[in-house]
């Protein structure tokens, strides 16, 4: 075979990673009289390193994430009485295989979604299957579908291995057809032993009112808070002293 030939047939294989690859590691070793398992070695760790990254972009975009945040980058200085110890306990992701659930409840601009994201994302990079949802956009969404849409929102809610209700309850009051589904989705990952993340800004007591019903938002709660980390956020905005920097920089924008 001849490169030409050597190239389509690792394309045919799919091992693109190797394909990629080919011409620096051929180079490489010609340059260094390298001996053929070393060359070979390089090669099929191109072709695992390709295929990891791939495996854990997929992941990524599959589960909803508009970024990817980590605890790396969150001040702990800026709202010290943020439950620290809690978030870090929860990024370990032993919650997950415990089918446990975390409550993270508090004013906004404290970092509720920022941490909520950081378990998700971590939770990508650990390899399991997770999807992150701005709670009301996606339940306004699920209540416009026909009922063949619903039926696959709802399987693409209860399946992975974590789901993350982000700002659940912003809209104050979210309409029968979103609080069916929050139910739904509550208890059937309630059974199968399946993780939920959710942040909000309102307290649990008013929970009730904004599901315009009482019985089922203490269902819901019952199943969500019986394995449960419960987070509360209590602290100044960070946007806030975002903006006031940007103004503070940039006096005449304001
Ligand atoms: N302690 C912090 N350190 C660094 N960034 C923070 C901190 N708290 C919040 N932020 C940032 O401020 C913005 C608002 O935080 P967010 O997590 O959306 O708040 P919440 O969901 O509680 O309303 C985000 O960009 C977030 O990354
Ligand atoms: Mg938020």
């Amino acid at each position: 075979m001849n490169m030409v030939e050597i190239e389509r047939a690792l394309r045919e294989l799919r091992l693109s990673g190797m394909a990629q690859t080919l011409p620096t590691r051929l180079m490489q070793a010609q340059a260094a009289q390298e001996p053929f398992l070393q060359t070979f070695a390089a090669m099929l760790q191109d072709e695992l390193d390709r295929r990891r990254t791939r495996l854990m972009e997929r992941r990524y975009k599959r589960s909803g994430l508009d970024e990817k945040v980590g605890l790396a980058d969150f001040d702990w200085r800026f709202n010290p009485k943020l439950p620290r110890a809690a978030c870090f306990e929860l990024h370990t992701l032993k919650f997950i295989s415990e089918g446990a659930n975390a409550l993270i409840v508090g004013k906004p601009g404290t970092g509720k979604s920022h941490i909520a994201k950081a378990l998700a994302y971590q939770a990508t990079l650990a390899g399991h299957d997770v999807r992150y949802l701005e709670a009301d956009a996606e339940f306004a969404r699920y209540a416009l579908g026909n009922a063949s849409e619903r039926a696959d929102l709802l399987k693409d809610w209860v399946e992975p291995d974590l789901l993350v209700l982000d700002d659940l309850f912003l809209a104050r009051r979210i309409s029968e057809h979103a609080a069916e589904v929050l139910q739904a989705i509550v208890h059937q990952r309630y059974k199968m032993r399946r993780s939920v993340v959710v942040t909000s800004n309102r307290v649990v007591q008013d929970w009730g009112r904004y599901l315009g019903d009482a019985t089922m938002a203490t269902t819901i709660l019952d199943r969500l808070m019986h394995r449960c980390t419960m987070l509360e956020f209590e602290g100044k905005s960070y946007r806030l002293k975002e903006a006031a920097a940007r103004i503070a920089i940039n006096p005449e924008s304001s």
